[in-house]
């Protein structure tokens, strides 16, 4: 019997999910259909029962669902409850789990391209959104010693600052959006906005921090496509280590697989046939 699995969201115009995930069922002989679930919102929590049916691995959850999805579940895991939001749901004999695999799909990105330990590093997360959750509690939890987060609604980023702050114990700093351009003292700068994103309002444009960009920084930009934003580009120009989207997007991928199906994901696989759905030559 052929099992099926998919992504929610809507819309799902954009999602290389289906393309990477597909093509690692397939190198594994595993008789799955990774569908693409576009879902208005009238129709969600039917879709949700859809998944408790034996045939159904569970899904993806993406924008703008991950949030409204934890409602939709039976248990939620814990470090998904802490970040407020699920990404991969499992069923599990009609009962569904959530997990939230965006936190270690981008710290294993960063170790595996970079090999940057966020461990005592001093971090800035530019956007206070679901991505940005998601990386800051990764940093908290991996022993960054400062986490700033800059956001253009700064009371945004004053929220998540304080709830990573309360469930963490590091203290983490909220900031406008320029952030203050002398304080050039940041290992990292993880970009997490839609700033820079092909076919977005501001596609052309970075936000404000190159000047906090230093050679000794690693940027990282949560965006995968285009593979280089115009952020990263302004940043390697400056000398600094660059990081794309594509990592965490594949990992969070591959952790999603692992708890579908028991297995190892084979990540090389993934990357490649990710790079193929964007038009990216291998
Ligand atoms: P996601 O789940 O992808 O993070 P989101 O929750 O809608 O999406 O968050 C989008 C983030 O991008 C927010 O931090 C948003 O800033 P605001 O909180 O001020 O809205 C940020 N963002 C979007 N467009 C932006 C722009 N043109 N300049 C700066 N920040 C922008």
């Amino acid at each position: 019997m052929t099992s099926h699995v998919g992504i929610i969201g809507y819309p799902l115009g954009h999602s290389i999910s289906p393309a990477f995930q597909q093509a690692a069922f397939d190198l594994l002989g595993l008789d799955v259909t990774y569908e693409r679930w576009e879902t208005p919102p009238e129709k969600l929590a039917r879709r949700f029962e859809l998944l408790r049916e034996p045939d159904c691995l569970g899904a993806n959850v993406t924008v703008p669902y991950k949030q409204d999805a934890l409602k939709l579940v039976d248990e939620i895991d814990p470090l998904a409850e802490r970040i407020g939001a699920i990404n991969t749901v499992v069923n599990r004999d009609g009962r569904l789990h959530g997990y939230n695999t965006d936190a270690e799909g981008f710290l294993r990105s960063l170790r595996e391209e970079t090999g940057f330990d966020p461990t005592e590093k001093r971090v800035l997360v530019v956007g206070a959104g679901g991505a940005a959750r998601a990386v800051a509690f990764a940093l908290a939890d991996a022993g960054a010693t400062r986490i700033v987060i800059a956001n253009r609604t700064v009371s945004r980023a004053q929220g998540l600052a304080d709830v990573v702050s309360s469930t963490t114990g590091i203290k983490v700093e909220a900031s406008p959006l320029p952030p203050d351009q002398n304080d050039a003292s940041f290992n990292l700068i993880v970009q997490c906005t839609s700033v820079g994103m092909r076919g977005g309002p501001e596609e052309s444009e970075a936000p404000d921090v190159t000047a906090l960009v230093t050679p000794g920084t690693l940027v990282a930009d949560l965006v995968y496509n285009p593979l280089e934003t115009p952020l990263l580009r302004e940043a390697r120009e400056r000398g600094a280590k660059v990081s794309g989207g594509l990592g965490m997007l594949v990992y969070q991928g591959a952790a999603a697989f692992s708890l579908w199906t028991g297995q190892a994901a084979p990540v090389d696989t993934m990357y490649a046939a990710a790079k193929q759905a964007l038009g990216v030559t291998v």
